[in-house]
């Protein structure tokens, strides 16, 4: 499947992806990757890899419609069937993410429905988590709320800073953003109905 990216900083989560596509076995193909920031590391990283990469800035639009109009618009010049947003800093808005349900994914660094939007490692230490984590899910209109593909835990230890959880946690997030990727690329998980349909695999 062909699978375009959407950053908007370090691409680390992109260049996890990128990395697991190159192998000939995967089944989704890296054709491009989009950012809405000029000064985002990812873009280098992605052209470093072979991988085109285009900056679509916010302010070169009239309206956040327009600008992901223009989104779009690159979208369907890379010939896109899927979109894995990984560090992609804007809320979509409601007709482009319409569009794209079910072939749009993204990774949330907390165990969803848990701390949802901006300083989940933050929060979770101030909440007194033990564990934490990672979740891919499809994207819906709500922000951090479609139906989850998969998800990693991992411990909060005694004495953690932000920094610590969230080095262990992203870990986590290069591992499962993958075998999420794959599992919709194969049509093995897939959107139905608010929910997420696993079908050939073996519990
Ligand atoms: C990751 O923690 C991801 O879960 C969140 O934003 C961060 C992006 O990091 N959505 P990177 O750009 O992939 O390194």
């Amino acid at each position: 499947k062909r699978t375009a990216i959407l950053i908007s900083g370090r691409g680390s989560n992109m260049t996890a992806l990128i990395a697991a596509a190159a192998n000939p076995d995967f089944p989704a193909e890296i054709v491009g990757v989009i950012s809405d920031r000029s000064d985002a590391a990812g873009i280098g990283l992605a052209i470093a890899r072979g991988i085109p990469a285009q900056v679509i800035p916010r302010a070169d639009h009239a309206s956040k419609e327009a600008h992901d109009a223009a989104i779009d618009a690159a979208l369907a010049g890379l010939g896109t069937e899927l979109v894995a947003l990984a560090g992609y800093m804007r809320l979509l808005t409601t007709p482009f993410v319409e569009k794209w349900q079910g072939r749009m994914i993204n990774i949330h660094p907390a165990l969803l429905p848990a701390f949802k939007g901006l300083d989940t490692h933050r929060r979770a230490l101030e909440t007194g988590m033990r564990i934490h984590g990672c979740t891919v899910h499809f994207v819906t209109p709500a922000m951090d709320e479609g139906p989850i593909i998969a998800q990693a835990a991992v411990p909060v230890l005694l004495g953690d800073s932000e920094d610590a959880l969230a080095a262990r946690v992203l870990k986590a997030e290069h591992h499962i953003y993958p075998m999420a990727l794959k599992l919709v690329a194969e049509g093995k998980a897939r959107m139905a109905e608010g929910r997420t349909v696993f079908t050939g695999l073996a519990e």
